[in-house]
């Protein structure tokens, strides 16, 4: 990962479905709460990882589906692809790795004779990974047949039991742990091991994460009885290792403070930012906490004062100017009067705003570029723009919105004419 010149302070590295996005709460709380804390706190010096059983496809429909962050690496079907960045480079090497003592077609051959076994989609099937549903009841019986069948032919593969449905075969050396570890002993040979590392998981196919020496762990309080059985034989007395009380994403944060890893209060949860001190200035911060005054402005979940605008106004150039995505440009004054008019125009509907991939650079003395993607949903609607700000900062208490640049990000434009800030 080239993004960080130092080891990261804080490396995160997530199972998503349950975990990291919880399928119960429509409307994403926990997660939206994780995303500004991590935009705020950490983006800038932390690695965000994520790791899921599900094949590319899949995890592509998820980022579709819910408001995720764009991670720094991503783990696949199950710890046997590994990308880099947005562009998701995949890792070539990893797949060296794997292919040790591995055999796509003696695996699918000598698994479709248990009828037991029910293949997953073709889009799960990976080059090496094999999946199946099995009921519960079958599966420890089938898992052992089907070991003793591999060994036989000279196959060394491992067998995951998950969510109590998913019946995965690899190679051996593949898995979330081993994923995990291969990333680990990189950072290692680059002089950049994270700081902190902090495991995320509910199911089965996560276990091995947590048998990763020297990582934190948190098993959300919704985990698998397949997770928290396997934490029970093999790892209760780690004190590294927490059951975290509140579901997914939510869960996450917890551990988050009850570690100390970190700052561990979500901007989310703080009800106005007016309060306490300010020591230096985090540009990640800042730029959450703008959006999220602009995500309660149209709802109303805030006073509608003057006061807010002003102190807006104080922070903007009074010749900077915006460029909005639809083109053109107004200058700073105006879009703040445009933006007072929309005050409780999200009142009662589903409208959510947060930020992601908040990067500052200083491009001058005191000067900074923010560059970040703004993402909105308003009803059933997603509409993200590339933003580029540039901010002059003078001390921790004096920064100025120079000038603002807004353009679409290719096959995210609204096109209602929304507002925009
Ligand atoms: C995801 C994958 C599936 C896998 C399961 C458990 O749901 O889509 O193929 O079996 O995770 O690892
Ligand atoms: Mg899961």
């Amino acid at each position: 990962m080239d993004r960080l010149s130092a080891a990261a302070r804080l490396m995160i590295v997530s199972d998503l479905d349950h975990t990291m996005v919880d399928h119960h709460d429509a409307e994403n709380l926990s997660l939206l709460r994780f995303n500004a804390l991590w935009e705020a706190h950490y983006r800038r010096d932390s690695l965000l990882v994520f790791s899921t059983g599900r094949s590319p496809t899949l995890y592509k429909q998820l980022r579709k589906e819910k408001p995720m962050l764009t991670p720094d690496i991503t783990i696949m079907s199950v710890g046997t692809e590994i990308t880099y960045g947005d562009a998701m480079v995949p890792d070539n090497g990893w797949v060296e790795v794997l292919n040790q003592k591995w055999d796509k077609k003696i695996v699918t051959e000598e698994a479709s004779r248990f009828p037991e076994l029910k293949f997953q989609s073709e889009t799960e099937q990976r080059p090496h990974k094999v999946s199946f549903y099995v009921d519960k009841d079958k599966a420890q019986t089938v898992t052992q047949k089907l070991s003793e069948i591999f060994k036989n032919r000279g196959l060394d593969v491992k067998i995951i039991y998950s969510g109590g449905m998913d019946l995965d075969i690899l190679p051996q050396g593949a898995g979330k742990g081993q994923a995990l570890a291969y990333l680990l002993r990189k950072f290692k040979s680059e002089g950049k091991v994270p700081t902190n590392t902090l495991v995320c998981g509910d199911s089965g196919n996560d276990a091995e994460l947590f048998s990763i020496p020297e990582v934190y762990g948190v098993m959300v309080s919704n985990a698998q009885e397949e997770l928290l059985q396997w934490h029970a034989a093999n790892a209760k007395n780690n004190p590294k290792i927490t059951h975290a009380t509140e579901r997914c994403a939510a869960g996450i944060i917890q551990a988050i403070g009850h570690f100390k890893l970190g700052p561990s209060t979500s901007p989310r949860d703080i009800k106005d930012e007016s309060d306490g001190e300010v020591k230096s200035i985090d540009l990640g911060h800042e730029v959450v906490k703008l959006y999220l005054f602009y995500e309660r402005w149209r709802r109303a979940e805030i006073d509608n004062s003057e006061i807010y605008l002003s102190s807006l106004k104080a922070n903007c150039c009074p010749s900077g100017f915006c460029v909005p995505p639809s083109g053109g440009e107004i200058s700073l004054a105006e879009a703040i009067n445009q933006f007072r008019k929309c005050y409780g125009d999200k009142q009662g509907k589903q409208f959510r705003v947060w930020v992601d991939r908040v990067l500052s650079t200083e491009i001058g003395p005191g000067t900074w570029l923010v560059k970040f993607h703004k993402w909105e949903l308003s009803g059933e609607e997603r509409a993200c723009s590339i933003v580029s700000i540039i901010v002059r900062i003078k001390d921790a208490s004096d920064h100025t919105y120079m000038h603002v640049h807004e353009t679409w990000l290719e096959g995210f434009g609204a096109n209602d004419g929304r507002f925009w800030i």
